[in-house]
């Protein structure tokens, strides 16, 4: 594990809502640290794949591989355990903790465990790295100086990028995130994907991105998947796809 070119890979992934084919045999590549933007109309079916492959739906046909290993059909827990985290559209932190405590909660602490937590010594050690790497993290995203603001009181975006703080306090490897910068405004949502690109650069650390706003995101892509009617209809750089007669139609006909 950990060598593979791709991060993620799915083959011939099937997804079927009774007659209705939501996931048709689609084989989606990420490389490793890299922005794979998934887009299409209203539909498509790129909420579907992304549940498909991170085990809130079973799939019906195909596989699923992540970080080398044949996750198929794996219940979700076990997915995002293994480095696979899918942050929801609706961003759900813990409203009254502060920004600092929802990262805190996120990272691993051997509180629990009954040899160590009656070990003073070692457990605030430990919680006093914890809360270094907290703090990493929220300035990674630009959120350190709310560090201890509760997190009601934050904006749409910065709750999203509270999501992807406490996504990466877990380890993970791969990121998906649905519409991130849905109802922000054009300098936050430039803001947010411009974080995303140096958590890219910067960690070991990947972003599967279903984005409608294409405008403003496509630049930050390194590569893009179209998908319509449960298929990739297009697959490329962000050039080759504001280029791509197909994509056009589509969007056109929406
Ligand atoms: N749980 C479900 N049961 C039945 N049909 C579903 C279910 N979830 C999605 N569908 C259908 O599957 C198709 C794909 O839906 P999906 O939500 O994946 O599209 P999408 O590309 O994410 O769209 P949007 O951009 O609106 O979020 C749609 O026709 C939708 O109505
Ligand atoms: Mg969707």
């Amino acid at each position: 594990m950990g060598s593979e070119k791709y991060i993620l890979q799915t083959d011939d992934l099937v997804k079927r809502f009774g007659g209705l084919v939501a996931v048709d045999h689609v084989n989606l590549r990420v490389k490793r640290n890299t922005i794979t933007m998934l887009m299409g109309p209203n539909g498509a079916g790129k909420s579907t794949l992304v549940n498909t492959c991170t085990g809130v739906l079973k799939p019906d046909g195909g596989k699923v591989i992540f970080d080398g290993q044949d996750i198929t059909g794996w219940p979700p827990h076990e997915v995002y355990r293994s480095g696979f985290v899918r942050t929801f559209q609706i961003p759900l932190p813990f409203q009254f903790l502060t920004v600092l405590e929802n990262v805190l909660v996120a990272l691993p602490n051997s509180g629990e465990n009954p040899i160590k937590a009656p070990i003073r010594g070692l457990w605030d050690k430990e919680e006093e790295e914890n809360v270094k790497r907290a703090f990493e993290i929220l300035k990674m995203v630009g959120l350190d100086t709310h560090w201890n603001w509760q997190a009601f009181r934050l904006g749409g975006g910065q709750l999203k990028m509270l999501e992807v703080s406490r996504a990466l306090a877990t380890g993970a490897k791969l990121i998906a995130l649905d519409e991130p910068i849905g109802g922000v405004d054009p300098a936050y949502a430039d803001n947010i994907l411009s974080n995303i690109r140096r958590l890219k650069e910067t960690l070991d650390v990947s972003f599967l991105l279903i984005e409608h706003r294409i405008d403003i995101a496509l630049p930050y892509a390194d590569y893009v998947y179209v998908m319509d009617r449960g298929a990739v209809i297009a697959e490329g750089i962000p050039d080759e796809i504001k280029n791509n007669p197909k994509v056009i139609d589509v969007y056109i006909g929406e």
